[in-house]
């Protein structure tokens, strides 16, 4: 058994998780599973990035401390992973005592071995916030190419990249004031004494992708330089230890302590873990004398391969700790076959996606199209439909469905005592060493290719014997209960090879062949003399509905917000509000009320509409559906909930207001594609507000 650590990169706490991000995490888990289901000891953990500039100004924005800030993030991160079944040991935060303790530990060892230094650095600062501006707080005129409007590092128009301070007329982006030049001290790492530590170490067997090797060359070529590791305050971070007592206020840079947030995560897991019976032992793992028995993986984007690959084992061999026995970069995701795009609505929240379609579709969809290299991979949705429903449901699931029915019926859902194929449930037995080889590789679309091709087999197989047609026949009974039996192997086959990437389905499916192991081992003893239960459906095809009304909805969500400020506007106004009313109660005053500009007001359309009919919606005991005529080509589907107050016929031929703007939802029993209003308490009473006869089908309400 292998003693496994796991990472994925830490995000940000100052933004939303989405679909580019699940691509990673998606990824780590499969392999943290498939690994798992090998035999393999496996710890997964991760944290919130939570330090750094952005966060302490985005608080700001949002009017809170930082310390709120990050909290809510992190919250919403963790049920966003829980949704997508991405499951960590532990989930931290880089603010945190652990990660105080290490980023300091190393920062001491790094120093006392003499590899920081300190020097003087000239850099913009805003007179009005009073703070150091970072490149891409400033803009100004292009010094090659005059362009205005230029990012203090480089000119999209021209490429050219430059130092801020060449910029001609530069402006803070955070308040619009002219910068002024400012020198202060800065600390040093230095990364040029690691270089042949780091040609030797990126270079060792199976420790990078080929392709990340090659561009780290193109750095060792262009020369390493010193990493600037201090920020000054105002900053959101921790404070370098050992200052001289003028200087006080110096902060770790946020990608310094960044990593140390593994350790940390980890860290913080073997305290929750001491005296239980999966202990952990912290030294194991991060000792640099322990650097064989254990083995440590970072799963990371390609865009900071720079920060994992140099600045991290560097830190690490520099201060006595063991460096990670392999670093796997992936690609970014393409959506429709290009960037991400709030306006086409394919910049897609992961909570978004997760109100209109099921996780798994999109766990399946990324592992058909992952492999081992540093690859872009394409979110084509039409392909996404038509893979999910053609493989998952149409292959795999259909196998059960076609023969578990006949066994629960006829044979008390009692399998054959003797394997009436062997050969062909021998060979699928066999190919479950390659997938494991293929899924402890990385290889994924080999994987699922892997396995589709036994659920190929399967169903030619079926497909050949016909159990239906057999089943019509006289003294065909053990012939139907053989052929259905190997049919119910093979499925149980396919459920340990697909269990790390459908965790809840391949879990559903146990409870169905009445089985308690997913591992791979269990494969080998097939299921003879068995008995399974009932078979339940266990996915449902993608409807294209409710792919177009994720897009809707993410437009919607989206569209006009600035990236990343969503939630946590969200999460600062509930604050706000929580203190404005917490103030009103201490005033004894009435409660507030949150103003909103006529701008916003006049985004919401409403409509004159006409209940064409109502019903009652099958096991909704709150809801009514409604079919509504609003004026267009083709009446309206919604639901309300409204049971509890009024029978179907109380509102058929009535005249009502609907919201006509707002995104489709996809509810269990259909798409609601707008709200009817009401006046009142929605758990006491509620009141269809109806307009007279006169008012005129589609008119808008002003
Ligand atoms: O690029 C990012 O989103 C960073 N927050 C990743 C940090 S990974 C690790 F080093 F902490
Ligand atoms: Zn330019």
């Amino acid at each position: 058994m292998r003693e496994i650590l796991v990472t994925s990169a830490l995000p940000y706490a100052n933004g939303y998780i989405h679909l580019g991000h699940l691509v990673e995490y998606i990824q780590t888990d499969i392999w943290a599973r498939a690994m798992r289901a090998q035999g393999h000891q496996v710890t997964y953990v991760c944290a919130d990035d939570a330090h750094g500039t952005a966060i302490m100004l985005k608080a700001e924005e949002n009017g809170i401390t930082p310390e709120e800030q990050i909290a809510t993030v992190k919250a919403s991160h963790e049920a966003d992973f829980a949704k997508f079944l991405i499951e960590f040991d532990n989930y931290h935060t880089t603010h945190s005592e652990e990660n105080k303790h290490f980023s300091e530990l190393i920062y001491r060892r790094l120093n006392n071995a003499g590899h920081i230094s300190t020097h003087d650095v000239e850099q913009l600062f805003d007179p009005e916030k009073k703070l150091f501006l970072a490149d891409r707080f400033v803009k100004g005129t292009c010094p090659e190419c005059h362009s205005p409007d230029q990012y203090g590092d480089n000119c999209e128009v021209c490429g050219t990249t430059y130092d801020a301070t060449d910029l001609i007329d530069p402006r803070s982006t955070l308040s619009d004031a002219a910068p002024t030049l400012k020198t202060s001290k800065h600390y040093f790492f230095d990364l040029p004494e690691f270089e042949q530590f780091l040609k030797d170490w990126t270079r060792s067997e199976n420790r990078l992708q080929p392709s990340v090797v090659n561009k780290l060359q193109e750095w060792f070529d262009a020369g390493l330089v010193s990493w600037d590791i201090s920020r000054d305050a105002p900053y959101f971070g921790f404070q370098i230890p050992d200052t001289p007592s003028d200087e006080p206020d110096k902060y770790f840079y946020v990608w310094l302590d960044a990593p140390v947030g593994y350790m940390a995560s980890f860290k913080n897991l073997c305290e929750q873990r001491k005296g239980t019976a999966n202990e952990l032992d912290f030294d194991r793992y991060w000792a640099e004398e322990n650097e064989h028995k254990t083995e440590v993986y970072h799963f990371i984007g390609k865009d900071i391969v720079y920060f994992h690959a140099l600045f991290w084992p560097a830190m690490l061999a520099g201060s006595e700790f063991r460096t990670p026995t392999g670093i796997f970069a992936h690609g970014f995701l393409m959506v429709n076959g290009e960037k991400m795009s709030k306006s086409r609505g394919t910049f897609i929240k992961a909570e978004t996606y997760a109100e209109y379609l099921h996780p798994e579709y999109l766990r399946y969809y990324f592992a058909s199209k992952l492999s081992d290299k540093v690859e872009d991979i394409n979110l084509d949705l039409a392909d996404f439909m038509q893979k999910v429903n053609s493989d998952l449901v149409g292959k795999v699931v259909n196998i059960a469905s076609r023969s578990a029915g006949f066994l629960v019926k006829k044979y008390d859902g009692m399998l054959t005592e003797v394997c009436a194929e062997p050969l062909l449930l021998d060979d699928i037995t066999k190919t479950g060493d390659e997938i494991a080889a293929a899924y402890e590789n990385r290889e994924f679309s080999r994987a699922m290719r892997l396995i589709m091709q036994c659920a190929d087999k399967a169903n030619e197989y079926i497909d050949t014997k016909k159990p239906w047609a057999l089943a019509k026949l006289e003294g065909t009974e053990q012939e139907v209960q053989e052929v259905c039996s190997v049919a119910i192997n093979i499925f149980r086959q396919l459920m340990v090879y697909l269990a790390p990437v459908l965790p809840e389905l391949t879990e559903n499916a146990k409870a169905f062949l009445n089985i308690d192991d997913l591992s791979f081992a269990s494969r080998n003893q097939w299921l003879l003399g068995h008995k399974i239960n009932k078979f339940k459906p266990l996915m449902q095809r993608i409807d294209e509905k409710d792919v177009s009304a994720m897009i809707e909805a993410s437009k919607a969500s989206l569209g006009e917000a600035q990236e990343s400020t969503q939630d946590t506007k969200a999460a600062a106004q509930k604050v706000q509000k929580e203190k404005d009313s917490k103030k009103a109660a201490a005033n004894d005053s009435p409660k507030q009320t949150d103003y909103i500009g006529i701008e916003d007001f006049a985004k919401v359309e409403m409509k004159v509409a006409k209940v064409l009919s109502c019903d009652y919606v099958e096991g909704a005991d709150k809801l009514l559906q409604l079919t509504l005529d609003v004026g267009e080509d083709k009446p309206r589907n919604v639901f309300s909930g409204i049971r509890k107050f009024y029978e179907p016929e109380q509102l058929t031929d009535k005249k009502v207001i609907c919201v006509t703007n707002l995104a489709p939802r996809t509810m269990k029993f259909g798409v609601s594609e707008g709200m009817v209003l009401s006046a009142g308490d929605p758990k006491t009473s509620l009141v269809v507000i109806t307009l007279p006869d006169e008012a005129v089908v589609g008119d808008l309400l002003a």
